[in-house]
């Protein structure tokens, strides 16, 4: 750091754990948000603090949005535990090359034109999940579950891995059965291919239940939304005959209740934020962001800014009729540049087939009166969402 050039105002706080129980703490109050607008108001868009041992400079803002995501000196930074449950050649750990191979390799699998021939084996997934775990149920306990990767996992994809590429050899799969004979075909190592996959069950399971968990919790209490979305989606059932799987034109015709996902997505992020490492010196707003520091971003910040949507805390969600009216770098659910989600198309599908068959087969209510919710880092019920089921006639 050259001297004319000025770090961001903030205090560093005690050595180590500086501001970080505080976040915690705002964040498992579902004060997350609060405690950020304070911080922006008495510094501005930039600050520095401490964060989880680390010296970190906090960003927010679209500009800053931008610079995150597209800034070839700026990395991610996971913590420690992630490598050890993901596996060191998860792309999340991986940079430059490296990344945009592994990462290719995946997002092949996850395309548009290759998802839409997995809408019909969705639909089965989610009526037999609802036919098990709902159909002749009054309440379900929990709408709020977590996948925990464990090695027991990581060795059983180990064993489907080489059972794939023996089968291949005696020419008994295709290459685009799954995303491990894909990933096979892509020439990956076997770690890149185990390290991956669970990368992909943990990265694309609890950020979807959350989606479809709010989604669910918003219209128990939304009457008029709940009965936009109802109409919406009778009007597909009535377009196809009994049984009959969604198809990907079915899911392009359901733009209300995708819309429904986005404000959803836009007032309660899976995501609050995550970290970057920088591996230079940057200049962002006449402050310096030192080589080696944490980069803290969090999605509320701009997701809730009047600035940017007027009345942030209305459920409002023909802010998305018109996309281009919303402006870059401020709706970032999916994070953006090339580290955007790649499973963002996945999610899409699997919350509109979800959204289908709960709306027009059942009717629900909230068992909890406590409508609140904390974050853990992920947001969830405090009661776990408790609900009472009814089968529709
Ligand atoms: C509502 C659902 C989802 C949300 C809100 C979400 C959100 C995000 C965000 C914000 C990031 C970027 C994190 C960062 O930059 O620090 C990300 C990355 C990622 N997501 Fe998702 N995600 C969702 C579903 C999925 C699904 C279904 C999959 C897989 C099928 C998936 C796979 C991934 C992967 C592999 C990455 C890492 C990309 C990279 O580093 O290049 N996600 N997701």
């Amino acid at each position: 750091m050259k001297k004319h050039q000025k770090l961001p105002p903030g205090s560093l706080g005690i050595p180590f754990i500086g501001q970080s129980l505080r976040l915690l703490h705002a964040m498992w109050t579902n004060k997350g948000e609060e405690w950020l607008a304070q911080r922006i108001e008495k510094y501005g868009p930039i600050s520095k603090l401490t964060l989880f041992g680390a010296p970190t400079i906090f960003l927010t803002g679209p500009a800053a949005n931008k610079l995150i995501f597209t800034h070839e000196a700026v990395v991610p930074q996971q913590p420690k535990s992630i490598p050890r449950i993901i596996g060191r050649r998860n792309m999340l750990e991986l940079v430059g090359d490296d990344h945009r191979r592994v990462r290719g390799a995946v997002s092949e699998f996850l395309r548009p034109e290759v998802l839409k021939k997995y809408v019909g084996h969705i639909d089965g997934e989610v009526r037999y999940h609802l036919e098990k775990n709902w159909i002749g149920q009054s309440e379900v306990k929990n709408l709020f579950r977590s996948l925990k990767a464990s090695n027991r996992a990581r060795k059983t994809l180990a064993r489907i891995v080489q059972e794939r590429k023996s089968a291949q050899k005696q020419e008994k799969c295709t290459s685009n059965k799954d995303l491990i004979t894909y990933l096979i075909g892509m020439e990956l190592t076997d770690d890149e291919i185990v390290d991956n996959t669970v990368l992909v069950m943990i990265a694309g399971y609890d950020t979807s239940s959350i989606l479809i968990t709010f989604i669910i919790r918003h219209l128990a209490n939304d009457p008029e939304t709940h009965a936009r979305v109802v109409q919406e989606q009778e009007e597909i059932v009535k377009s196809k005959a009994k049984e009959e799987p969604l198809s990907w034109e079915d899911l392009s015709k359901m733009k209300y209740t995708w819309h429904v996902a986005m404000e959803i997505l836009r007032m309660v992020p899976p995501l609050f934020g995550s970290f970057r490492k920088t591996l230079k010196d940057i200049e962002f707003n006449g402050y310096i962001i030192p080589k080696g520091w944490q980069v803290f971003w969090a999605l509320p910040t701009t997701q809730m800014d009047p600035k940017f949507f007027p009345e942030p805390e209305k459920f409002d969600p023909s802010r998305f009729k018109n996309i281009a009216s919303v402006p870059p770098y401020c709706f970032v659910p999916f994070a953006g540049g090339p580290r955007v989600c790649p499973g963002n198309e996945f999610a899409r599908i699997e919350t509109l087939v979800m959204i289908h068959y709960v709306v027009t087969r059942f009717e629900w209510k909230l068992c909890c009166k406590d409508n609140t919710f904390r974050r853990d880092p992920m947001p969830s019920p405090r009661e776990g969402l408790p609900i009472k089921l009814q089968l529709k006639n």
